[in-house]
């Protein structure tokens, strides 16, 4: 099907655009009090999460009500340690939880390799918003990066140092390897679903990637990540790696269109180290939609002036936090177009 607007793909390849795209990590669920009235309805985020018509609903709100030019699948990162067998639950006001952890190599044995088919549930809400969508805009796929995934099925749950999954890669880099590499293969066979189903562009999120050294983060993440670029070639990729400043260079080598920063990442200094061969995509700092009207749109239009407009799809430097009033997130988003189209 013809996109009506297709300005994210265009940009994610390098290619001229009448203005900037933008779009928001996390913009749908979270900030929209239209989202929670879906939600509350339900038992919570899980039984959303797996029913396609609903999660394709929440999926289009923010392209209704914020005007962005990208879709994101209402998903979440935990649904393929679930097809592999751990299942979580979403604790209100707490974050995710697993009931079992992996501890040894019996657990990892233990584990499935996730297929398309055992996430039918989120292929099927991407076709259904898809289909709703009617062209609006692009939809954007998403996974968790191996290593962010082995932290959660590792520890169980959010943690501020994710010691006890650091633990397992200084103490049993061998099972850690193989650990990551069978998240890696489902992560693979999950995508080509997603892809197949409709995704036009595929994120990876690497939330986690900061709390690695940078030799161990070319170890035990990057080596994971070249493998998911290598093997999606249908559609743009785009890696963000949280807190990965020290790694840009090696992200710039990735067979991928898109690298995301984070707010802390300069954006002159990261197109040296990543190159002119990838499009860039951030980087607002989520905290500076706190502030005034006119101090939003002041920011934005400073990250913009920093882009220069050369491959650039704003963004913010991670996902928007929850008690951002939407008319700030509006006034991110029309600062954007407006500048852009001056
Ligand atoms: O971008 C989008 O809006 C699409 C949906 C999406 C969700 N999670 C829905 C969600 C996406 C892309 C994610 C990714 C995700 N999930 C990441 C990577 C991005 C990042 O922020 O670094 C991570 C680390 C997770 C794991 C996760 N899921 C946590 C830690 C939590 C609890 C705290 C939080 O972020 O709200 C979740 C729950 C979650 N995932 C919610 C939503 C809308 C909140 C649950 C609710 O209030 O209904």
């Amino acid at each position: 099907m013809n996109l009506k607007n297709d300005l994210l793909l265009r940009a994610a390849r390098g290619e001229k655009t009448e203005r900037t795209p933008v779009w928001l990590m996390r913009q749908a669920g979270r900030i929209l009090p239209e989202y929670r009235a879906v939600r509350g309805s339900l038992s919570g985020f899980v039984e959303l999460v797996k029913t396609p018509e609903l999660a394709a609903e929440v999926t289009i709100q923010p392209v209704d009500i914020l005007d962005v030019d990208a879709a994101i699948i209402f998903s979440d990162i935990l649904v393929i340690p679930e097809a592999m067998g751990l299942p979580y639950e979403m604790v209100e006001k707490k974050g995710p939880f697993f009931l079992n952890t992996i501890k040894n190599e019996s657990d990892i044995n233990r584990l499935r390799i996730a297929t398309a088919d055992d996430l039918s549930y989120v292929t099927e809400a991407i076709k259904i918003t898809k289909r709703e969508l009617n062209g609006r805009v692009p939809l954007i796929g998403f996974t968790g990066a191996p290593w962010t995934l082995m932290s959660y099925m590792v520890e169980g749950g959010g943690s501020k140092t994710f010691s006890k999954a650091k633990k397992m890669l200084y103490t049993e880099p061998e099972l850690s390897h193989k650990l990551l590499q069978k998240i890696t293969d489902s992560i693979i066979a999950y995508l080509k679903g997603q892809v197949h189903a409709g995704a036009d562009l595929i994120q990876i999120f690497d939330s986690w990637a900061g709390v690695l050294s940078p030799a161990q983060y070319e170890e035990f993440s990057l080596r994971y990540i070249r493998q998911i670029c290598d093997a999606i070639n249908e559609v743009p990729v785009t890696v963000f790696a949280k807190g990965a400043f020290f790694a840009r260079e090696s992200l710039g080598q990735l067979n991928c269109e898109t690298i995301g920063l984070d707010w802390n990442m300069e954006v002159a200094a990261s197109r040296k180290l990543i190159g002119d061969n990838k499009t860039l995509q951030g980087n607002l700092d989520p905290c500076a939609l706190y502030g005034s009207f006119k101090e939003v749109e002041k920011a934005t239009k400073n990250m913009l002036d920093e882009f220069k407009g050369a491959r650039h799809i704003a963004n913010l430097g991670h996902g928007v936090y929850p008690d951002v009033d939407p008319e700030k997130v509006k006034c991110f988003v029309n600062t954007v177009k407006e500048y852009s189209s001056r």
